[in-house]
């Protein structure tokens, strides 16, 4: 009863941002997103009788108690539909910095929903192992995928018209994604908590669901055109617009800091030099940027030029989930 799955991290191109049902994850808007090439999590899962609790080995180190809570309660999940009532050892590796804005949890629970429905034995289609993936962190469900993903929102009150799609594969049109890592102190308001705070108290949440159903149809349409300036100034346009939501939010946040602001700057610096670059931003200060491959070098030179950029690593869309065989 073991198994090995990989998954990828991916980003959002139109966010998912609040939930319209907590306990099964379903957002309040469907979204869009690109699975990524470099940032992955391999996860290994057996299932042992003579085991008294789940065990979550994070990196090589017994992770925290809330930590394995998490996991443990998407194992509760796989659990119920295998029909066994046997504890897990899970071990699992991050290819990606956790807990850093570069989506850890969702290529590590996408991981996770694979290897242990494989180890318990189920047989289960990616539509069922996005539904489940969900149920340990919404994002997740994306990474089942490979390249370009839609999450739709479904309309089912137990979540079961509400799981991801492929709408283009990983090869059929490649971009650069460039993650940009900052030099980040502020402790951060997870992306949990902050889409709760925004659905519960922003001024400016009505605003973000009156038009990001709209934004969703351009993405989708400019993805099928390969129109990647049309694609381009929607994403930014959309992940601007959640970050506004925050603002509006009681008590207010802001997930950007100094460094978020220089990164804007040069991208906006780029498009009037003539180089078509984006930007979006998830629940952190770290900025990705997105570009043409052919503008990819020239667009890393320009962020390792800001003195609080730290690193920049270029992504590329990546696979869907696979299984490794020892
Ligand atoms: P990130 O931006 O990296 O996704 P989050 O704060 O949203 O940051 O999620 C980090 C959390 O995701 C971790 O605290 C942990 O609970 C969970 N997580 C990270 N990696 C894994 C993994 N490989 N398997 C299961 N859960 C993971
Ligand atoms: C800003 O999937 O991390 O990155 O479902 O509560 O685990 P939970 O949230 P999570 O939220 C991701 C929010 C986002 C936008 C996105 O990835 O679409």
């Amino acid at each position: 009863m073991q198994a090995t799955a990989r998954a990828h991290t991916n980003i959002a191109l139109i966010k998912y941002w609040g939930k319209r049902d907590e306990e099964l994850f379903l957002p309040t808007n469907s979204n869009l997103s690109i699975t990524l090439d470099r940032f992955f999590t391999t996860t290994s899962v057996v299932f042992d009788r003579t085991l008294t609790s789940d065990q979550f080995f994070l990196n090589g180190k017994l992770a925290s108690g809330e930590e394995t809570a998490k996991i443990a309660r998407l194992l509760d999940i796989i659990r119920k539909m295998g029909g066994k009532d046997i504890y897990a050892k899970v071990d699992s590796d991050n290819q990606v910095p956790t807990a850093a804005g570069f989506a850890s949890s969702a290529s590590g629970f996408a991981a996770l929903a694979a290897a242990a429905t494989k180890a318990i034995g189920l047989d289960v289609d990616e539509k069922t192992l996005s539904i489940i993936a969900r149920q340990g962190s919404g994002s997740a469900c994306r990474s089942i995928y490979g390249g370009y993903v839609e999450w739709q929102k479904g309309e089912k009150e137990d979540g079961s018209d509400c799981y991801a799609k492929q709408i283009l594969e990983e090869d059929a049109w490649d971009l650069s994604i460039l993650s940009v890592l900052l030099e980040s102190k502020q402790k951060k308001v997870l992306s949990r908590e902050g889409m709760k705070r925004t659905v519960d108290t922003s001024v400016f949440y009505d605003g973000w669901l009156k038009t990001v159903e709209q934004d969703l149809q351009v993405a989708k349409a400019a993805i099928a055109d390969r129109d990647f300036i049309r694609l381009g100034e929607v994403l930014e346009k959309n992940a601007l617009k959640m970050h506004a939501t925050t603002l509006g939010a009681d008590p207010p946040f802001m997930y950007w800091q100094s460094a978020t602001f220089d990164v804007m700057y040069e991208v906006q610096a780029l498009r009037e030099a003539g180089i078509h670059a984006y930007f979006t931003i998830d629940a952190g200060p770290n900025v990705k940027v997105i570009c043409r491959p052919e503008d990819e070098q020239a667009v890393k030179e320009a962020m390792l030029k800001i003195p609080t950029v730290q690193d920049v690593f270029i992504c590329h869309p990546g696979p869907g989930i696979t299984y490794i065989t020892e």
